[in-house]
């Protein structure tokens, strides 16, 4: 499968959003990924629908939105309407994650489910034939520029081996310490969306960056 890059514009600069979003997709990127923190669910306070509402008129890239937020259900019609592609909510704050699936798809979206680094997979399995993608963090959520947790490969190997089994098409995103180095070790662990923020925004060169972490493709061996 082909691997699909999403930049975390959580480490562009904010003052100049919509040039960072284009700086990244002239050099390639599919996605753009919106990180979007309440101050509850994570401490920090990121951005809200408003903003992905300015930046839409800026960019054709597919807008990835993370919610890492509390009650997601309230959220999700004004991200919709603001023009986000896909909406990924966190199992953890969601009391009724089914439901909260059924509304991104009214509104149009592809649905994600996230999961922390300390949540189980058994967390999103009953879910994994109702979304299009599941968010495993490799790093727990609220900041850019953490390391990389590399006990969470096996958990990203036993969803990919979950979706094969049951027969169903589900994207595997990770999100959290992706470089050159950690991204050759998710792809071959079955990840095919790949989060990356400090490792392309800090990059002198982006499309370099961007390069690197795509790799060459993978061939799976069951
Ligand atoms: C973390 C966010 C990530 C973050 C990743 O809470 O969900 O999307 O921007 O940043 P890096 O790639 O620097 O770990
Ligand atoms: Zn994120």
């Amino acid at each position: 499968m082909a691997t699909i890059i999403a930049p975390s514009i959580l480490s562009a600069d904010f003052a100049h959003l919509a040039d960072e979003i284009k700086k990244v997709t002239d050099a390639g990127a599919e996605y753009i990924h919106i990180d979007v923190m309440d101050g509850t669910f994570v401490p920090n306070i990121t951005l809200g629908s408003p903003v992905v509402k300015c930046l839409r008129k800026f960019s054709d890239a597919v807008f990835d939105v993370h919610l890492m937020t509390e009650h997601p259900e309230t959220q999700i019609k004004s991200f919709a309407d603001a023009g986000a592609d896909i909406i990924t909510f966190h199992a953890e704050a969601a009391r009724h994650a089914h439901r909260v699936i059924q509304q991104i798809h009214e509104c149009g979206c592809k649905a994600g489910v996230a999961i922390n680094p300390g949540t189980s997979l058994s967390m999103v399995e009953e879910l994994i034939e109702d979304v299009e993608m599941v968010l495993i963090m490799t790093v727990n959520p609220g900041y850019g520029g953490q390391k990389f947790i590399e006990s969470m490969l096996g958990k990203i190997h036993m969803l990919y081996h979950m979706i094969e089994e049951m027969e169903t098409e589900c994207d595997i995103e990770v999100d959290g310490g992706i470089n050159a180095e950690t991204s050759v070790l998710v792809r071959e662990a079955g990840a095919n969306v790949l989060v990356a923020g400090s490792a392309i925004y800090g990059a002198e060169d982006v499309a370099a960056a961007i390069k690197a972490i795509r790799g060459t493709e993978i061939s799976h061996h069951h």
